[in-house]
């Protein structure tokens, strides 16, 4: 059994990928410091796969720890690296959190690989890289843009990072994945997005709103100029992006690759509005959800959805989930989630 790392293995993309990985027969390593997370999480884990990963509370800024962990496990055959923080407003404010616990312990990962000669290393990117791309849909070459937020910016300097690190030292292969927007739970609901307070994200926010815990939604903008005025997304179901992570380590692992740093896209192709978003939660729920129109978001680009040929074609994976899907999966899992709230406990 190959033994992969997953760092940030107990949030919410970690822990659906840690999913597929197990169910695709990998031994999974977990590092997470439940800043973001939950270790309950590695229950649902269980429940899915009937196997309990390895996990290894750690906080990866405490550098001799990163250098402890990769001496233990030196039969590591690839390394996920999920674990970030991925507020935008909180990275406006407190920068070197961001670039400490973004760009510093990425520093410390690569280190470690270099010292190991031969690895194999996934990256989460976003497409947020891209700012607001010039054509529609964006394609790996669309340029970079300048980031928006210091968030932003550790995605960008993360990817130079490790481009530069890859270019010196052959052995070492590395994916980076540019995420457009992650949303949905595992089918089984037993693990699904758990955000800390008021949600940033679209969804969370629909879905917490339809079942009570917030008052209305505020639909950023309505003045774009897009069909119905709101901007526009690429939502994809988490599942898929997981599922990618595996075509990604595969690809490395089988030596497929055809150089050593390569990125890709992970979206569906198409675009959805927030009102087409709010529709569809109405669809699959059934329910009306309370919403009004609200100023532009600073910050917010127009719109940004995948162009998905090469992960089609390279990668050899398709996202095969539809909106209505992801959104029915994040409904699920709200009502599951808090209904678990109400419950006394014994
Ligand atoms: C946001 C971040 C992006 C980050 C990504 C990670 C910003 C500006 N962008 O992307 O850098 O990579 O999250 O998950 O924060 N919306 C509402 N009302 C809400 C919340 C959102 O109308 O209460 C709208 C937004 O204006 C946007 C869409 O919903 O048009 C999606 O928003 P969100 O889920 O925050 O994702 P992004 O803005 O794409």
């Amino acid at each position: 059994m190959k033994k992969i790392l997953v760092t940030g293995g107990l949030g919410f993309i970690g822990s659906h990928t840690v999913v597929e990985l197990q169910n695709e027969g990998f031994e999974v390593v977990i590092i997470d410091n439940l800043s973001n997370s939950s270790e309950e999480v590695l229950g649902g884990i269980v429940a899915i796969t009937g196997k309990k990963p390895i996990f290894e509370k750690m906080d990866l800024r405490d550098k001799a720890s990163v250098t402890a962990f990769f001496a233990k496990h030196s039969d590591l055959e690839g390394v996920i690296h999920f674990a970030a923080s991925k507020a935008v407003g909180e990275s406006v404010e407190n920068p070197l959190l961001y670039y400490e616990n973004n760009l510093g312990v990425l520093v410390y990962i690569l280190q470690e690989l270099q010292k190991k000669g031969n690895a194999n290393f996934i990256f989460s990117s976003s497409c947020t890289v891209y700012g607001q791309a010039d054509e529609m849909p964006i394609t790996e070459s669309a340029p970079v843009k300048a980031a928006e937020s210091p968030y932003g910016n550790t995605k960008q300097v993360g990817e130079e990072i490790i481009k530069d690190t890859c270019k010196v030292n052959p052995q070492l292969a590395a994916i980076a994945l540019r995420y457009f927007n992650p949303v949905g739970a595992h089918p089984t609901v037993e693990i699904g997005e758990l955000p800390i307070g008021v949600p940033q994200n679209l969804l969370p926010f629909i879905t917490q709103t339809g079942i009570g815990l917030r008052e209305q939604l505020s639909v950023f903008g309505d003045d774009y100029p897009t069909e119905d005025g709101t901007c526009i997304r690429d939502y994809i179901h988490v599942v898929d992006v997981a599922k990618a992570h595996v075509s990604a380590l595969q690809r490395l692992l089988t030596g497929e690759n055809q150089s050593n740093y390569e990125v890709f896209n992970l979206g569906t192709g198409k675009g959805s509005s927030v009102l087409e978003v709010i529709q569809s939660f109405e669809r699959v729920s059934g329910e009306k959800l309370n919403y009004r129109i609200a100023p532009r978001r600073e910050g917010d680009v127009i719109q940004a959805y995948a162009d998905t040929q090469k992960a089609n074609e390279v990668l050899g994976w398709k996202a095969a989930s539809s909106l209505d899907d992801a959104v029915k999966s994040a409904w699920e899992w709200e009502q599951k989630i808090r209904k678990a709230d109400k419950e006394p406990s014994v």
